[in-house]
């Protein structure tokens, strides 16, 4: 893993723009999501995902589904975890969470929310603008869905909704050692700013311009 600390200005080269899988629509009807590489058994005949954004009514599932997800890492401390609380405040804020099922299925999710300046603080990285910045995290996929690349094309989607939030830059956070979540990061074009000693202890700082 190249955990070289990048320059700031690193961040202003061009993006290549990826393929967008479907479309977020904005009134939370359920989307159709392509699955492009699906190399997965249980996926074999599945060819689509359903992207919804969560209600309140479901943080319980999101709660189950953290948990369910937590109990099938090898290292449980490579996750850090939502509470009702958090998640409640995150969407009263204007955060989404987008979900993707297979049928009736939660197969994973992602979300990002905005207007953090303690994260911004915490990060180091006030110099991004909080008007300009929208905070990526509580990634999540399904284990026996892992291997079909679903992180990266959440993120695609995800990327859509921060454009239409009219944000500039994407900051995740991740442990040295989630070498899944960094490479996936890494392919879509994060660049790592800076690693941190925090309190759930070091957490690399990527940020993508988009
Ligand atoms: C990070 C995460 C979402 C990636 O899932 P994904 O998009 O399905 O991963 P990929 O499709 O890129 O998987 C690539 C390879 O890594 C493997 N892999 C992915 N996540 C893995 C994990 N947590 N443990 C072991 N292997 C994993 C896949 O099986 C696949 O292997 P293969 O190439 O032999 O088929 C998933 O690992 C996860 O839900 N982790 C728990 C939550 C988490 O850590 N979130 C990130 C916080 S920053």
């Amino acid at each position: 893993m190249n955990r070289m600390v990048l320059l700031f200005n690193n961040l202003f080269e061009k993006i290549k723009k990826h393929g967008i899988l479907g479309q977020v629509n904005k009134t939370n009807q359920p989307t159709n999501i392509s699955i492009s590489k699906m190399n997965g058994v249980t996926l074999q005949e599945a060819k689509k995902l359903v992207m919804r954004l969560a209600v309140k009514d479901d943080i319980d599932m999101f709660l189950d589904f953290q948990e369910f997800v937590v109990a099938k890492l090898a290292k449980n401390e490579l996750w850090g975890t939502y509470s009702k609380r958090h998640l409640g405040k995150l969407m009263d804020d204007g955060g989404v969470i987008q979900l993707y099922f297979n049928d009736d299925e939660l197969v994973g999710c992602l979300m990002v929310w905005f207007d953090s300046e303690e994260e911004l603080n915490e990060h180091q990285i006030n110099h991004l603008g909080l008007d300009k910045t929208a905070i990526y995290g509580g990634v999540m996929v399904s284990p026996k869905y892992w291997g079909n690349g679903l992180q990266r094309q959440m993120g695609f989607e995800i990327e859509r909704i921060v454009k239409e939030r009219g944000k500039t830059f994407i900051v995740a956070t991740v442990s040295p050692d989630n070498e899944w979540s960094y490479k996936n990061l890494v392919d879509a074009r994060y660049v790592v700013f800076s690693e941190l000693n925090m309190s759930k202890g070091k957490r690399l700082v990527l940020i993508k311009e988009l």
